[in-house]
């Protein structure tokens, strides 16, 4: 079974960063020059995916444009011989033409939701699925889908990207519980359950699912059911347990920091390690980042306030 598909969801309101999202879609917001939704298409197209579903809703047609040609710009851009800039503008487009496509999820219903709406473009056979607020920087080694698509190729069942948090955090993500436990720190772990947004005490694990999965096409009769779990929504990570009756799911620990960009700290921790990155911003970031850690280091923080 080939991994050829992989469906983004991007219908989420972005509430976290208004008055920002008010009207731009927050996959488009810049983490240091490239929206997240770039990141996310990069990281599908790097691990061979031809076609990629955008589950979208109402106000995200910018992301629609974002992938395709902006004439205007691209000839302002030759006539004055910005060959680099130009290459940036055009990398957005999908080669061949065609390979994006768009379905509506036009209720919030949770993120099982949005995949299930991807069913008649995904359906009958495995694909991937990323969450652009995930960003994970693996310092140019292979991106984290690819990582994932070659465990696939091993495995040929379901497989969730898993990283270890703080007890505290358990209640933010989908916990997994291991098959075996003498099997929690290898980087490739079968799964016994899941369960969506433990409390710490009701934990399995502190392996928490990160937004990148690969799914088996059976996932669809569980999202069919639209079984409501917490918060009321159709959660991905209660399909993927119900799944498990009938198919081995693994959970994998990839290699690469990320970066929650659905959270205001998180986001702004992406910029400044990916800015970082670059020699020329980092020659003038480092020395304001000094400048702020001598002023702030002895203030007591917010939260000891
Ligand atoms: C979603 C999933 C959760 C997963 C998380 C990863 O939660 O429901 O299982 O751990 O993404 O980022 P959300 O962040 O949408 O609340």
């Amino acid at each position: 079974m080939k991994l050829r598909t992989v469906v983004i969801p991007v219908a989420g309101l972005g509430t976290r960063f208004l008055p920002a999202t008010k009207t731009l879609p927050k996959e488009m917001l810049p983490v240091v020059d490239k929206p997240l939704i770039q990141y996310a298409v990069e990281e599908a197209w790097a691990a061979g995916m031809e076609r990629i579903v955008f589950v979208t809703g109402r106000g995200k047609k910018i992301l629609e444009d974002h992938f395709d040609h902006n004439p205007e710009l691209e000839e302002a851009l030759l006539a004055r011989g910005k060959d680099t800039l130009l290459a940036e503008a055009r990398s957005t487009i999908p080669q061949p033409a065609g390979t994006l496509l768009y379905t509506r999820q036009n209720q919030p219903l949770g993120l099982g939701h949005a995949v299930w709406c991807a069913r008649h473009v995904a359906g009958g056979e495995p694909f991937a699925v990323i969450l652009p607020d995930d960003l994970i920087d693996t310092g140019g080694g292979k991106p984290v889908l690819q990582q994932m698509a070659e465990e696939f190729d091993r495995l040929q069942t379901s497989i969730v990207a898993v990283m270890a948090v703080e007890p505290w955090q358990t209640s933010k993500y989908g916990i997994v519980a291991p098959l075996n436990r003498e099997e929690i720190d290898a980087h490739c772990i079968q799964v016994n359950g899941l369960i969506e947004k433990p409390l710490a005490e009701a934990a399995p694990s502190n392996l928490a699912v990160i937004g990148r999965y690969i799914l088996m096409p059976e996932i669809f009769q569980y999202l069919e059911r639209k079984h409501q779990g917490v918060g009321g929504e159709v959660q991905l990570t209660d399909a993927i347990a119900a799944l498990l009756e009938k198919q081995a799911v693994y959970a994998f620990r990839f290699q690469g920091v990320r970066y929650d960009c659905g959270d205001k700290v998180g986001f702004q921790m992406a910029n400044i390690s990916l800015a970082l990155q670059r020699p020329q911003l980092r020659d003038q970031l480092l020395p304001l980042l000094q400048e702020q850690l001598d002023r702030y280091h002895h203030q007591p923080s917010a939260v000891e306030e």
